[in-house]
């Protein structure tokens, strides 16, 4: 098995260490889990200070540690309730056989104890402890009563123990229980994305089309961008199950069915209707539309009259929308496409770091058989590094097929990274 770590994004953990000398491999175990994107607060035991200090889990959780039940000063903080609601999975780790013989006869006269009956997350419990207390019938008896009561147990590995003795009860490397716990989670997110869709309950935003920057009331700036790519990605998202808001240029196509359209001109308007879209909460953002890198600066007030044998009109550069909407706290995942002539690959890349987007779709526009005005594409994907997946090469297809490739890429990037499906 490779220990995979990558991202899992907006889930908090309760890490309870109690008071087994593998306490310190939970510091370690504190590392992994936010290197894979959780979001971690640490429960100590009275038992566990013994052997490591809260300082360390308060420094590589980010966040205060919580030792204490009967404490006003520490309930007025994250108090055992709401602790108990904001985790996602508790899991203990070290278990001791103190606490798991607490668990099982429902004991609630510590933090922990309390959080346990407190709580509606998922329970994991790591048992460590020497090889002859975990053999004792009393703690077996009480992990099948955990068993019984729904609690997960991640089984202690065989070797030589801190107490001289070999034999079962060693506490699991962190890298180990780290993996076991992200692939809980991607399971999770598996099932939902079968029974709802890919992009179940996630809300997408799409800009689309060309922009138009116009010169005087009847002329303007604009490209050949079609919108047939944006439109195509929004009823494919929809269909994964999204709620999707299209931003749209001005083009001549149909709305997708259950999709919200919002119609815009300039690129000055596809900005704003689109940090509107952050605003009303936003998960995924994708840029296909061709905005138009500049504007007029002084748009005429009336039709200008055909005199002189040169006009010159001075440009303004617009905005960049994509990088505008990455640059924000709370940004979506960002998707970025990019059309090019030459040197494809090459200058998606570029785009990808420089923009800080999360994934670019790039094709070569030179190509006749694809792109702009056709209904066909083809397309190379790229990943920001930290998601650790390869591109991507989607072959030549239908506009539709190409979304629903995009679709599976975004999903795979969100949820499953490079973590190996059979593997699950
Ligand atoms: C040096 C030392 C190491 C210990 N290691 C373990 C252990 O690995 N597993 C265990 O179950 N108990 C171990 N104990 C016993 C627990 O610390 C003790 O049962 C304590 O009450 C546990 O409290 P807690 O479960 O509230 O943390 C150890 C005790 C000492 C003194």
């Amino acid at each position: 098995m490779s220990f995979d770590l990558s991202v899992i994004p907006n889930k908090n953990i309760v890490l309870a260490v109690t008071g087994g000398i593998a306490a310190y491999k939970s510091a370690i175990l504190v590392r992994r889990l936010k290197d894979a994107g959780f979001n971690i607060r640490v429960v100590m035991t009275q038992g566990a200070l013994a052997f490591i200090t809260p300082l360390t889990f308060q420094a590589l959780s980010g966040n205060p540690v919580h030792t204490e039940l009967l404490n006003p000063e520490a309930e007025a903080g994250m108090g055992h309730i709401e602790l108990a609601r904001w985790a996602d999975l508790l899991l203990v780790a070290p278990a001791t056989c103190d606490t798991l013989a607490k668990f099982a006869t429902g004991l609630a006269d510590d933090l922990l104890s309390t959080l346990y009956l407190a709580t509606k997350a998922p329970v994991w419990v790591v048992p460590a402890m020497n090889q002859q207390m975990w053999a004792a019938k009393a703690t077996q008896r009480n992990l099948a009563t955990l068993v019984d009561d729904g609690v997960h147990v991640i089984m202690p590995d065989s070797g030589s123990q801190a107490c001289g003795d070999v034999g079962l009860g060693r506490m699991p490397e962190p890298e180990a229980i780290a993996y076991q716990v992200k692939a809980y989670f991607h399971q999770a997110q598996r099932a939902i994305a079968e029974k709802f869709g890919l992009l179940a309950g996630k809300r997408v935003a799409i800009t689309a089309g060309p922009t138009r920057e116009a010169i005087d009331p009847v002329r303007y700036i604009s490209n050949h961008s079609t919108g047939k790519m944006g439109f195509a990605l929004a009823a494919a998202c929809y269909a994964a199950g999204a709620k999707v808001t299209l931003i749209a240029g001005p083009v001549s196509l149909d709305t997708p069915n259950g999709v919200r359209r919002v119609n815009v001109q300039s690129a000055l308007q596809m900005l704003d209707q689109s940090l509107a879209q952050l605003q009303e909460g936003c998960d995924i953002f994708i840029a296909t539309a061709a905005v138009a890198d500049y504007r007029v600066a002084e748009v005429a007030e009336h039709k200008i009259k055909k005199s002189g044998d040169e006009l010159a009109v001075n440009l303004v550069k617009n905005p960049d929308i994509v990088a505008t909407i990455a640059q924000q706290e709370k940004r979506p995942f960002m998707v970025g496409f990019a059309a090019e002539t030459r040197q494809v690959e090459e200058y998606a890349a570029g785009k990808l770091v420089a923009k800080k987007l999360d994934m670019i779709a790039c094709n070569d526009v030179s190509r006749a058989d694809i792109g702009f005005a056709s209904d066909q594409n083809a397309m190379t994907v790229f990943f920001a590094d930290q998601y650790q997946l390869d591109k991507r090469d989607l072959e030549k297809a239908s506009k539709q097929e190409i979304s629903q490739q995009l679709v599976e890429a975004i999903h795979d990037a969100l949820h499953f990274n490079s973590l190996k499906k059979d593997e699950l």
